[in-house]
């Protein structure tokens, strides 16, 4: 089909959640490419939002989800799995959890990290820890809940009023955390470096002010890893750089390589909350998607690509703080391992990402002046010197 007839019939049928979507429509990918319709290759520097680490077509996923489907795709969780106990092992052995339960997406992962919370003090007896503190400008996902716990109003609006107490606060005011703690607060919930609202990170002394606030209270701390984890950030959880130990972390995008996988783990302590029948899932864990983790685990583990996420990651972030100092049009570079945020000085960040896309290289667009670049963590720095060149070209433009 041409793009012009895939966009009719999405415009017809589709609900109209997405608005005029970018007018290009991929076929396949190769590595950190992807061909769309009309023939054009494009360098992806956005890995469909953070999620395909493995970048496209990669031999080894590809072969072994190839034998799993002519296997066996999907089996209720009734019955045991190999594939899902075996990434169960991985993720507890690299991390500091006791136990995990895998979902199907992000915003699934948190739900569940904020039922374990609640009934960890409903178990306690403590049932007036009914609130949740999270922060502004955080994303948590499209659920009610998640919903809720995201500190936009615009995502919230539209289904007031919602189900959950959150008490969002600014980020890194320490100040207002403290304010916003009481004998009723059951969990603080936050991403360590905040992704959709254009790649923030959190302090060093914020974070470890709320883990000693948390430790000190018996207040659950959640970090939600599903943008940071996976290797994003050049560790396997982003909780490891900053050297901390959350009480329940989730995981989602990169963890599947592609196919539709989320994850909470939690201290035993908390763990312990649910017991059988407090949470399931039909589809959670099933041997496709846990066949795809172990794999994205094994590789990015055992086969040097987080060790690339980071020495990459870092040196792009020196090429773009370069070419900051170069171009006199970058505002600010930030983020960690291959999480990039860029901030220009002027409201040029979509007229940018056209500009790229038109050289061949996709990036995220957040709002105004932002661009998030979160490539496949397979990229060397030939394909970052490349980005630096087209970003380059367009910004003597601009
Ligand atoms: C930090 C964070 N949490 C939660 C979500 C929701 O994940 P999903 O879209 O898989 O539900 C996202 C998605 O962008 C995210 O970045």
């Amino acid at each position: 089909m041409t793009l012009e007839e895939i966009k009719s019939l999405d415009k017809k049928y589709y609900m109209n959640t997405f608005g005029d979507r970018t007018p290009i429509c991929f076929t396949e990918g190769k590595g950190i490419e992807l061909t769309a319709t009309d023939g054009k290759v494009y360098k992806d520097f956005f890995a469909g939002i953070a999620v395909n680490c493995l970048g496209y077509g990669h031999e080894r996923l590809t072969r072994e989800l190839c034998d799993q489907v002519s296997k066996l795709i999907h089996i209720s969780n009734i019955y045991y799995g190999e594939s899902q106990a075996k990434l169960a092992q991985s993720i507890i052995e690299n991390s500091c959890a006791d136990r995990v339960f895998f979902c199907n997406s992000g915003a699934e992962a948190n739900e569940g990290a904020i039922k374990l919370a609640k009934k960890y003090f409903t178990m306690k007896g403590e049932n007036k820890r009914i609130e949740f503190i999270t922060l502004k400008s955080s994303f948590h996902g499209r659920t009610l809940a998640t919903v809720a716990a995201t500190g936009q109003e615009k995502y919230q609006k539209p289904y007031k009023p919602l189900l959950e107490k959150f008490i969002h606060i600014d980020i890194n005011d320490i100040d207002a955390l403290k304010n916003a703690v009481s004998d009723k607060t059951a969990a603080i919930m936050v991403e360590l470096i905040q992704g959709e609202s254009g790649v923030h990170p959190l302090d060093r002394e914020y974070v470890d002010t709320i883990v000693d606030i948390c430790k000190k209270n018996d207040i659950v701390l959640i970090v939600d890893e599903i943008q940071t984890g996976i290797g994003r950030c050049g560790e396997l959880f982003a909780h490891q750089l900053y050297g901390i130990e959350p009480d329940i972390f989730t995981m989602a995008k990169g963890l599947g390589g592609g196919v539709p996988v989320g994850g909470f783990a939690a201290k035993q302590k908390f763990a312990d909350a649910f017991v059988p029948g407090d949470h399931g899932t039909t589809f959670g864990g099933n041997p496709l998607a846990m066949r795809a983790g172990c794999v994205v685990l094994d590789e990015l583990l055992n086969n040097g690509v987080i060790e690339n996420a980071k020495t990459v990651g870092k040196y792009f972030e020196d090429k773009l703080n370069s070419l900051a100092d170069s171009s006199g049009k970058i505002a600010e570079v930030r983020g960690a391992g291959l999480m990039l945020g860029v901030e220009f000085k002027e409201e040029i960040a979509k007229e940018m990402g056209s500009k790229m896309r038109d050289k061949g290289y996709l990036v995220g667009v957040i709002g105004t002046k932002i661009f998030r670049i979160v490539p496949p963590l397979i990229i060397t720095k030939d394909d970052v010197d490349g980005f630096i060149d087209a970003l380059n070209s367009v910004l003597e433009q601009a």
